[in-house]
């Protein structure tokens, strides 16, 4: 199978030496892309910036901002069987990005943000033919909002975690398809959660 993968975090710049980002690590991302290679698929991952080299064998593109992940996922979607969007995207952008560096002029200032695209709701809204896994962050409420996001963006499956994944090895997730839970992992690790979901998506057929 051919893998479209995008990882880590995206970076939103607010002047020359400033960004709003997440604490994604990149490391569930990095897990699918060494997964789905070692068991023989090609991937292409799209990535935000981490501190974690890819394996070998994978075509890497890089990217900062959310804009620029929308448009390498979208051009290198059509050639591919299947869309994990593993990355930590920031959901909203700074209006303004100062021109060098903000002084400290003032003492209170606003900062005005707008939405980034959903890269995913867009492409699900579209596309009948492509495998579309999403990954959901959540605090409160998880299996609620999972359900709201699979069928609101149109996905094959749903993994969802809690910020305590953030930057660890480990990872309690739930993976739900549009049926309901179709497992549960508790402190495992994110190799271990990667292997399923490729072993899982190599039996979907579209
Ligand atoms: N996603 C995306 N584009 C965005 C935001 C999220 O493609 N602008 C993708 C993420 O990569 C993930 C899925 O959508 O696979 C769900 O992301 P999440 O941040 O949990 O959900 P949101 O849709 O941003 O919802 P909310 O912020 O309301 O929780």
């Amino acid at each position: 199978m051919k893998f479209l993968i995008t990882a880590g975090p995206t970076r939103e710049p607010i002047d020359a030496v400033r960004y709003l980002t997440n604490f994604s690590s990149g490391k569930m991302g990095y897990a699918l892309v060494s997964s789905a290679r070692a068991r023989g698929h090609k991937v292409i991952l799209v990535t935000g910036p981490v501190s974690i080299s890819p394996p070998k064998g994978v075509t890497v593109k890089q990217v900062e901002t959310t804009r620029e992940m929308k448009q390498s996922v979208l051009k290198y979607l059509p050639s591919v069987d299947c869309l994990i969007m593993a990355a930590a995207v920031s959901d909203y952008r700074s209006v303004k990005v100062v021109k060098g560096k903000l002084k400290k002029d003032k003492k209170f200032i606003n900062l005005k943000l707008v939405r980034n695209p959903d890269i995913l709701k867009e492409i699900g809204a579209k596309n009948r033919n492509i495998i579309l896994v999403g990954f959901a962050l959540e605090t409160d409420n998880l299996l609620r909002e999972a359900q709201r996001k699979i069928k609101g963006k149109h996905l094959d499956y749903i993994v969802v975690n809690s910020p305590s994944a953030f930057g660890s090895n480990k990872t309690d997730v739930v993976i739900l398809n549009q049926q309901g839970i179709v497992k549960r992992f508790s402190q495992a690790s994110k190799r271990a959660v990667a292997d399923f979901i490729v072993r899982t998506l190599e039996r979907v057929k579209k």
